[in-house]
């Protein structure tokens, strides 16, 4: 998969795998198995890019909030596991000049019809606000995460479920540009674990929708204790008569990508084919998930705790000043591409 689709572009790729996170909360075990856990798979073998959204997150939350998160945001990524010396981190804000150049420039080729009818944008906004109504930043948001992606020049790109409509519009638009103007962009794909298999939708342990960062009920959050998680889990919701709902199969995927242990692999799929026969063995997998989960965080919080104090100003200060430069030579490609 790695270099296909470049062939008659002006410039290659500038990094095979490339996500971010928005730092507009504590993290979920979510976010990390919907984008960070393939970067860190993946570091085996690419150099991977991550950045922490946090002109993304002004879209709906406050400067305090964002400021509050922003670095948090890079300490988790390091505790999860993204190796400092294989994968950059920067933060978007400190590559807003290139960013938002490239956004404006970007914004030439969707129009606003397209912008208010983007399914996360209808999503987020229900039924009864009116899409004119809102900040004009909102709307940009799929523009500016194209700029993220197309600036990066990146190749893969994990992400959840949720994201995947962005990251089709992101094709979309560089195809777009591509066409109407210069060769400019390679193409980016979504990436997904099993290459090509469904994208991930970890549910809310409780009640409908995803898990989310501003759900605090039905989430598991990195910063949860042992008790919290024991807790959290015992009372998820999952299901009756044999019958495997989403909500079953989200604590599978939270089992299973947790961990690589096998024989935890293979417990779970023998709990699921007992319970698919008639047993009563929901307190079993809610077991073995609580126990994955603790395992996994206590694991976390140690490698938080292990952290030198100078560890995210060097991190960032290198990522920063790596990502900035080649958002840069993007930019002068698509101003050259427009007759700049
Ligand atoms: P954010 O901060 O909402 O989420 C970060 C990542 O976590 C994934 N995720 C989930 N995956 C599975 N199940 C869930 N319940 C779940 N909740 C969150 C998200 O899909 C995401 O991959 N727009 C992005 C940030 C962004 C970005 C980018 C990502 C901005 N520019 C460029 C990739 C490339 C966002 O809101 O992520």
């Amino acid at each position: 998969m790695v270099g296909a689709d470049t062939a008659g572009e002006a410039l290659g790729y500038g990094t095979q795998v490339f996500t971010g996170i928005r730092p507009t909360g504590d993290l979920t075990i979510a976010n990390y198995l919907g984008a960070v856990r393939e970067i860190v798979d993946l570091q085996q073998t690419y150099e991977p890019v991550v950045f922490v959204a946090d002109v993304h997150g002004m879209t709906d939350q406050s400067p305090d909030t964002v400021a509050e998160h922003r670095e948090e945001v890079v300490k988790d990524f390091l505790a999860l596991g993204v190796d400092p010396d294989r994968a950059e981190i920067f933060t978007q804000s400190q590559l807003l000049r290139p960013l938002g150049a490239a956004t404006v420039l970007l914004s030439g080729e969707i129009t606003l019809n397209e912008l208010t009818n983007v399914p996360t944008l209808k999503d987020k906004l229900g039924d009864e606000q009116d899409p004119l109504s809102i900040r004009t930043l909102m709307a940009l948001y799929p523009v500016l995460m194209a700029a993220d992606i197309l600036a990066q020049r990146a190749e893969l790109v994990p992400v959840g479920k949720d994201q995947i409509a962005h990251i089709e519009l992101t094709r979309d638009l560089a195809r777009r540009f591509n066409d109407r103007h210069e060769p400019t962009f390679p193409m980016p794909s979504a990436y997904m674990a099993d290459g090509g298999g469904e994208p991930l939708k970890i549910l809310a342990l409780t009640g409908d929708g995803k898990m989310s960062k501003s759900q605090p009920g039905g989430a598991l959050f990195l910063a949860d204790d042992r008790s919290e998680v024991t807790r959290k889990v015992r009372r998820a919701q999952t299901g009756m008569d044999g019958q495997v709902t989403p909500h079953i199969e989200s604590l599978v995927n939270i089992a299973k990508g947790l961990t690589g242990d096998a024989t935890v692999h293979q417990k779970v799929d023998g709990i699921i084919d007992e319970y698919k026969a008639g047993g009563q063995v929901m307190g079993q997998l809610k077991g073995v998930v609580t126990t994955v989960v603790n395992d996994f965080l206590g694991e976390y919080r140690y490698q938080r705790a292990a952290q030198g104090p100078d560890l995210v100003h060097d991190v960032l200060a290198q990522g920063n000043a790596r990502a900035n430069a080649r958002a840069e030579e993007t930019l002068d490609a698509m101003m050259s591409a427009l007759k700049m």
